[in-house]
């Protein structure tokens, strides 16, 4: 048994789960959060991003024993009593995904991104969200989308959260 904290909730992980499994079958198969997406399994594809410690990674590629005590966040945590983040919602008026598939893990990735660098250019963003393969090819709007947050959280006074709440 082992213990993982994610969206801010402590889970109790069962002797049934190899403690060597990876994340993201944790959180798909033993939890039900299927927010987070399976794309290669390889980390090629970033698909299966979540925030550790407020840092984006491949859930693909860590074994979930290595992330007990530590603070894991996916896509379901984000929005908050209903509210969507500035970035969930630049994403809808953006109309960003096409399939939708990689939309979750792009959507972590430029959360991260605006964490840490409040303004950023378009090369950075691009540098940003190399990693987060789209097969769809929807770089150009998940661009536009990041300015988009960008700006509403500048007006937001960088709360992240369109709400008002910070
Ligand atoms: Fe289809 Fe990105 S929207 S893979």
């Amino acid at each position: 048994m082992f213990r993982l904290t994610i969206n801010g909730q402590s889970h109790e992980i069962g002797d049934e789960v190899d403690p060597q499994t990876p994340l993201l079958w944790v959180l798909r198969d033993t939890l039900g959060l299927v927010g987070t997406k399976y794309g290669c399994g390889v980390g090629q594809c970033s698909a299966c991003t979540i925030h550790l410690n407020g840092f984006p990674i491949q859930s693909c590629q860590i074994p979930a024993q290595n992330v007990v005590d530590q603070d894991i966040t996916t896509i379901e945590g984000l929005a908050s009593g209903g509210q969507l983040t500035a970035v969930q919602e630049a994403w809808i008026e953006e109309d960003v995904p096409q399939c939708g598939y990689c939309q979750a893990g792009q959507i972590m990735r430029a959360t991260a991104l605006l964490e840490a660098n409040p303004a950023p250019n378009d090369a950075e963003i691009d540098t940003a969200m190399a990693a987060n393969i789209c097969r769809c090819g929807t770089y150009t709007r998940i661009r536009k989308a990041v300015h988009n947050a960008a700006d509403k959280m500048a007006s937001n006074n960088g709360s992240g959260r369109t709400g008002g709440a910070s």
